[in-house]
């Protein structure tokens, strides 16, 4: 028989938590052994007696009960762990653990412990989008500790947003599936492109293209799965930022490039996903154009290279991109990978009902001397691979004339298991 994953759940303040007892037969069914340890307001909402029954377990929640830490003291409770799960994570949660407090059970557990820790946060979508909840959110992902949503939708406070709990099925199927890429970029600076341009022709309309994005995004979100620090310059489109990502609107060319020079020069790996217009208008008419009756010329003129500006850098950045291409697609992207003098490109085919705007994705990931097809998937596990690919590409972190902010980088500043050479505690 496989030895149970010991699943330590702490509950929190919020109603999301009256979800959390069918979370533990979740856990339980995927063969987890849970501990349940909840705080003084969770028990407002859901009874310890509700835990103790689908748990099998007494549920914990005083730091100062004699009897339960005879039984087995907090550090012993810390140390049994293998995994420590919060669900539902309240703001108050997130803020009192990104101080370190060690005040009542549960933080002093996550303080103690060396298991790692996932949170699944559940608020309202004002109290999610506060300046102070997404600072302790962002200090907390910089210590490894990762947030598993929260979901968008209806919420009970009668609102609609942000911060809904991450459904007990999908919580219990990502703690226990095995890591993806944990640590493979852990304290590198990774910046992307994603979504389309927009090019203003006059005051009311532009040109454009049929990019969702999505592709950029999940490759946000498995760069930063994967440990690293990510900015995503972004055009216009309707997708919301992966946690911990942190996003600077653009909408034209002009614009994507400008703020990717702001960012570039810390960066470690650029990654542009953005589908770029090629051209754009030589004038924008100050009043929108009007009818004449007869046909219109538009005069434009080539749009700012942005992968190009940075691939010419003296000091670049490890540089992948992307060929979206209708026809001989390898060929092509060889082309533009040498062209372009990038790291890496990841090609596939686009057309109707390919690619743009669906939900899967299949590249061909091509660099200098080799290649990987990744088979059709979900965007977010074509990313992964894609990410998995270029951690194998990346020059050694020594000696590299590429890199910027990884060589700045001291011991100290690393993350401690980078340090000692041990793969990071992230999952
Ligand atoms: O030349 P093409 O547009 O096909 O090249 C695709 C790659 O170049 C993508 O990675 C895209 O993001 C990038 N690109 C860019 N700036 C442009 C055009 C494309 O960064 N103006």
């Amino acid at each position: 028989m496989t030895p149970k994953t010991r699943v330590l759940l702490g509950v929190t303040g919020g109603i999301a938590a009256y979800k959390s007892p069918d979370l533990v037969r979740r856990l339980m069914e995927r063969g987890a052994d849970v501990q349940v340890v909840m705080t003084s307001a969770a028990q407002r909402f859901v009874s310890p007696m509700t835990f103790q029954a689908v748990s099998g377990r007494p549920t914990r929640s005083d730091l100062w009960d004699g009897t339960a830490e005879a039984a087995m003291g907090h550090i012993e409770l810390a140390r049994w762990a293998e995994i420590v799960l919060i669900a539902p994570a309240s703001a108050d949660f997130i803020a009192r653990l990104a101080g370190g407090r060690a005040d009542d059970l549960l933080c002093t557990l996550c303080v103690a412990t060396e298991a790692p820790i996932m949170l699944a946060p559940a608020m309202n979508r004002i109290m999610w989008a506060n300046k102070a909840t997404q600072a302790n959110v962002d200090t907390l992902i910089g210590r490894g500790i990762r947030i598993l949503g929260p979901a968008s939708g209806n919420q009970a406070c009668g609102e609609v947003g942000a911060g809904r709990m991450w459904e007990p099925a999908q919580l219990a199927e990502t703690l226990l599936a095995p890591p993806v890429n944990a640590g493979l970029l852990a304290g590198l600076n990774v910046l992307i492109t994603a979504g389309p341009t927009r090019e203003r022709l006059d005051p009311v309309r532009y040109l454009t293209n049929r990019s969702s994005g999505k592709m950029g995004f999940a490759v946000a979100e498995a760069a930063r799965e994967a440990g690293a620090h990510v900015t995503v310059v972004s055009g216009p489109v309707q997708l919301q930022t992966p946690t911990g990502v942190t996003r600077i609107n653009v909408e034209s060319a002009r614009d994507m490039y400008a703020a990717v020079h702001r960012q570039v020069g810390d960066a470690d790996i650029f990654i542009a996903a953005a589908a770029v217009a090629d051209f754009q208008p030589v004038k924008v008419a100050k009043q929108k154009i009007k009818k004449q009756g007869g046909s219109v010329q538009l005069e434009l003129e080539p749009a700012p290279d942005i992968i190009k500006s940075v691939a010419d850098m003296a000091k670049r950045p490890f540089v992948v991109g992307f060929a979206a291409e209708t026809n001989d697609v390898e060929d092509n992207a060889r082309i533009k990978l040498k062209r372009k003098k990038l790291d890496m490109i990841a090609a596939n085919e686009v057309g109707d009902g390919i690619a743009f705007d669906c939900e899967d994705n299949t590249l061909t990931v091509i660099w200098p001397g080799g290649k990987m097809d990744v088979p059709r998937g979900p965007k977010v596990e074509v990313a992964r691979a894609l990410i998995a690919l270029i951690a194998k590409r990346l020059p050694p972190p020594d000696g590299s004339p590429r890199r910027g902010a990884r060589k700045r980088r001291t011991a100290a500043a690393l993350p401690r298991d980078r340090v000692r050479g041990r793969r990071p505690r992230r999952v």
